[in-house]
């Protein structure tokens, strides 16, 4: 034991830390590194149910959800660790047309989602950003009680400037960590760290709700990192925050690599939430691929946003970010009676609203 601490003082004094980050909402890049050196599963409990208090207390019982439109997976860059990237020449390549992309909308709506969320690579050659503006106004235009939210990778000012002007509301881009050489090893040195942090803060300046995020246990990850994951967090005070564990796919290089721990990616949901309370907080696909009941034991952990598939059912296996992704083979009205079943058996009901931060 360090500091000649005994295996049950250490516990104290990581619960003590999870106490201040409840009343000071940040802890210094030390006391991260103990914290992510010594947590054990005691600990992870303990946060997990002051983070489903926080939580409750927040958002009720009720979860939100967003429907993701899946649109294209062809992608100029090359991450390392992503299932399409642009050396998988084994990835089906696809498109969909902005017909095909408002179809999914309506059906969508119809199940009771008001919040959309585009996603696909980073596809400028075909969705440049006067295409993206004119798909996002036509959503706009055929419901206006909804949320539109775009993850379509780094943009310039401009092109931001002119989604947020056609009335994209959010904007999810996972800083993927805040370690510059960690992120020298997730990405090709073509790649910039700065540019997409310049990105997240161009979001957070267009008044965007801006969504950050990290993978976690991806390759060559360390407690270090995480630390100043957390730091970055709370000091950037994201309106959402992505966190799924890392899975490896098997066309890119990191095919061998282990996928992230279950359990940690439960203790930075619980920390995350104990953090920043108001966040919005997927349990994401990543967390229910890795476990079947990922989702259920995310929202039991502290998140309060479930992000369903809307894509059409005949590309949802070409949008293959990491192997064995669930809700492939399945309709979308299929996953959304599935989650709303998961909600309900334990204790939560699925939200028809937009879900917004306040
Ligand atoms: N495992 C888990 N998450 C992944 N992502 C991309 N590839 C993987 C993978 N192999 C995540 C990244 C990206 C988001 C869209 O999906 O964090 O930002
Ligand atoms: Fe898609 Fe369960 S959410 S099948």
């Amino acid at each position: 034991m360090r500091d000649c601490l005994t295996g049950e003082s250490m516990s104290e004094k990581i619960k003590s830390l999870i106490d201040r980050l409840g009343t000071e909402h940040r802890l210094s890049k030390e006391e991260w590194v103990t914290v992510f050196s010594e947590w054990d599963d005691e600990d992870r409990a303990y946060a997990a149910e002051k983070a489903r208090a926080l939580s409750l207390a927040q958002f009720g019982n009720k979860i939100f959800i967003r429907g993701i439109v899946e649109f294209s997976n062809i992608c100029k860059n090359d991450c390392l660790y992503c299932g399409i990237r642009r050396s998988n020449t084994n990835a089906e390549r696809y498109r969909l047309t902005e017909e095909e992309i408002l179809s999914c909308c309506e059906e969508g709506y119809e199940y009771g989602f008001r919040t959309f969320v585009l996603q696909s690579g980073e596809d400028y050659g075909a969705y440049p950003p006067e295409r993206m503006a004119g798909i996002v106004r036509s959503i706009k235009q055929a419901h206006p009680d909804c949320a539109v939210t775009l993850s379509l990778g780094e943009l310039e000012y401009d092109a931001l400037k002119l989604l947020k002007e056609a009335g994209a509301d959010r904007y999810l881009l996972r800083h993927e960590t805040a370690d510059r050489e960690h992120y020298g090893k997730l990405h090709p040195a073509e790649m910039s760290f700065d540019h997409r942090m310049q990105c997240l803060r161009w979001l957070k300046e267009l008044g965007y709700q801006t969504g950050a995020g990290i993978m976690v246990g991806s390759p060559y990850q360390t407690n270090e990192c995480l630390a100043e994951d957390m730091v970055f967090l709370a000091e950037f005070d994201p309106q959402m925050i992505g966190i799924g564990p890392f899975l490896p796919h098997k066309d890119t290089p990191f095919k061998d690599m282990r996928k992230g721990s279950y359990e940690l990616t439960l203790f930075l949901l619980s920390l995350c939430r104990i953090m920043l309370p108001r966040v919005l907080l997927p349990a994401t696909t990543a967390l229910g691929t890795i476990r079947p009941d990922g989702r259920e034991q995310g929202v039991l952990a502290g998140a309060n946003v479930i992000m369903p598939n809307l894509s059409p059912t005949a590309v949802r296996k070409k949008y293959m970010l990491y192997d064995g992704k669930i809700c492939t083979e399945d309709r979308s009205a299929e996953c959304r009676d599935c989650i709303k079943a998961r909600m309900k058996r334990i204790g939560y009901e699925v939200a028809v609203t937009r879900g917004d931060y306040v």
